[in-house]
């Protein structure tokens, strides 16, 4: 890794509707493997945001009487509220109806008109307003577009971008960075796809107005991905190539820019993105990965069934079963990436939520907290005792220093589910640990040299612990750190190592119970 700057985007959300369970997961996901990038030590660059034009956000608009500014303004603050109560650690939310947005697709455009890459003709074909995206006849199923959304015929005035002139390239890409699309199988999509043969692309419109005016030109907008996907750019301050943000994150990036996505939106990363990216003669993403789609108990999720996720009442609904704000906020969030593989599609169920969460963060881990913290403040004074000499606990505790480099490679393939499961691993064996030695037990025979021992490994344990879980549960470690009177701030995946174990005569607070339990009545 020659560079220590790593930027990661979410995609920005259409405003044409109120957040859901599909916005949070992508947007969990990029805090957590940002905030995993910052404990490592690198310089992180998280962005996120709004995607505002286009006719579906025009029309949503228009249906509730509002100017499609207004509609967007509000709109896009839920969004922005919504990153707020999830904790995200965004550095910028972009907004594409900001100026500085709005200026850099205008020149991205120019860059890609002086290069020869536009012209203009007649577009004749489908498009899918619901997907804002233009589909081949041989594309359609049964008369829909292939996600189900309906099409309808266009024919108008539109300029072009040369597509097909950069198949040849695009598969060269993949070829040489066959990282460049995670999962591996969502790759083969992608190749098959541009294989199957690129037609020039349409990106403008003449017959609505909620866009990018196209530079130079009376009366077309830009194509609202072509106006979107730039948003990974402006927000660096591209307009200016020497804006050091822009250096240091697209140009100078070690594992990225890594662009997270859902499935369904995966074409317009990995296709069209690399190649307007590849015209105006400059630098590709590192990764685009592709996660799967949530269904709601098998079902999946639409609003015309009713059956959509609001991540918001979904933390309600467990605040109501008596958790508090952090501890709600965070066990969905931990729920979303611990439940499925990242790249798999999931169902969600409030019934596995209880029965993962009360399993092992409630058992397993709130319970090895408080037995074994509550014990040493009660027995000994809040004190660690010197527990270097004592092997068992020694072999024990490797396991935990070995976490570091097993979380790391899990989190450089996104596996969130598994990073979390060495977490839980760890956890396990401590809780046989202390279930084996029994310290209560020893405190009534007397063995207090031995029971400070067993009961300090496990306070050491869980220093190890709650450090792997800074990245996915950012509030509830921090919490239990501060019980260890160890430093959340400074708790980077480096203090993962015997050298800054809790030595002898370090005091601890009294614990609380963090990780409580759901009861559903
Ligand atoms: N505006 C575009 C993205 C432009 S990026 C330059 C867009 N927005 S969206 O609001 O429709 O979708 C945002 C994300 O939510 C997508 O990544 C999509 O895959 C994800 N999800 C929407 N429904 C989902 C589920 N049911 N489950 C998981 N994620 C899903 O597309």
């Amino acid at each position: 890794m020659s560079s220590q700057n790593f930027y990661v985007t979410s995609p920005i959300y259409y405003v044409n509707d109120v957040p859901h369970i599909g916005h949070a997961y992508t947007s969990v996901a990029c805090d957590t493997i940002a905030r995993f990038r910052r404990a490592q030590g690198m310089n992180v660059y998280f962005l996120t945001g709004t995607d505002e034009h286009g006719q579906k956000v025009e029309k949503s608009a228009m249906m509730r009487s509002l100017q499609p500014q207004e509609f967007c303004d509000q709109v896009s603050l839920k969004f922005r509220e919504m990153a707020q109560i999830l904790g995200l650690s965004h550095d910028d939310f972009i907004r594409t109806t900001e100026d500085r947005h709005k200026k850099y697709a205008q020149e991205f455009w120019l860059r890609l008109e002086k290069r020869g890459f536009i012209y203009k003709d007649i577009y004749e074909g489908w498009y899918a307003v619901r997907d804002e995206a233009f589909y081949a006849e041989d594309e359609l199923i049964n008369g829909k577009a292939p996600t189900g959304a309906d099409v309808t015929w266009h024919k108008e005035e539109s300029y072009f971008f040369k597509l097909s002139a950069f198949q040849d390239k695009l598969l060269m890409l993949y070829e040489a960075a066959p990282d460049f699309v995670r999962p591996k199988s969502k790759m083969n999509e992608v190749i098959s796809f541009v294989k199957s043969g690129l037609r020039d692309l349409s990106i403008s419109r003449t017959s609505f107005k909620w866009g990018i005016r196209v530079p130079q030109s009376e009366n077309h907008i830009m194509y609202v991905w072509l106006d979107a996907l730039t948003n990974y750019l402006s927000a660096l301050g591209s307009l200016d190539e020497k804006n050091p943000l822009y250096q240091q994150f697209w140009c100078d990036t070690a594992l990225s820019p890594l662009h997270i996505v859902g499935k369904d939106i995966l074409r317009f990363h990995a296709v069209y993105w690399p190649a307007f990216l590849m015209a105006a003669d400059l630098p590709l993403p590192n990764t685009i990965f592709a996660h799967g789609w949530w269904t709601n108990q098998g079902q999946k999720i639409s609003k015309s069934v009713g059956n959509v996720i609001d991540p918001l009442q979904e933390i309600s609904w467990l605040k109501s079963t008596g958790c508090s704000d952090e501890v709600a906020i965070e066990y969905f969030k931990y729920f979303l990436l611990r439940e499925v593989p990242f790249g798999n599609d999931g169902d969600y169920s409030r019934d596995n939520l209880v029965t993962r969460i009360n399993a092992e963060l409630a058992n397993n881990i709130g319970n090895l907290v408080q037995r074994s913290l509550s014990m040493i403040y009660k027995n000994n004074n809040g004190e660690i005792v010197d527990i270097q000499a004592f092997d068992e606990g020694q072999k024990l505790l490797q396991n935990g220093y070995d976490l570091a480099e097993k979380i790391t490679k899990k989190m450089d393939e996104f596996l969130y589910d598994q990073a979390i499961g060495e977490i839980i691993h760890f956890a396990s064996m401590c809780n046989i640990f202390i279930n084996n030695k029994a310290p209560w037990s020893l405190k009534k025979e007397g063995k207090i040299e031995e029971m400070n021992l067993v009961l300090s490994t496990i306070a050491e344990s869980l220093r190890l612990i709650m450090i792997s879980f800074q990245s996915f549960l950012p509030q509830l470690s921090s919490q239990v750190l501060n019980f260890l009177q160890v430093d959340p701030k400074t708790a980077t995946i480096g203090k993962l190592n015997k050298k800054y174990a809790l030595a002898a005569k370090h005091k601890i607070f009294e614990p609380k119970i963090v990780f409580s339990r759901i009861t559903v009545a």
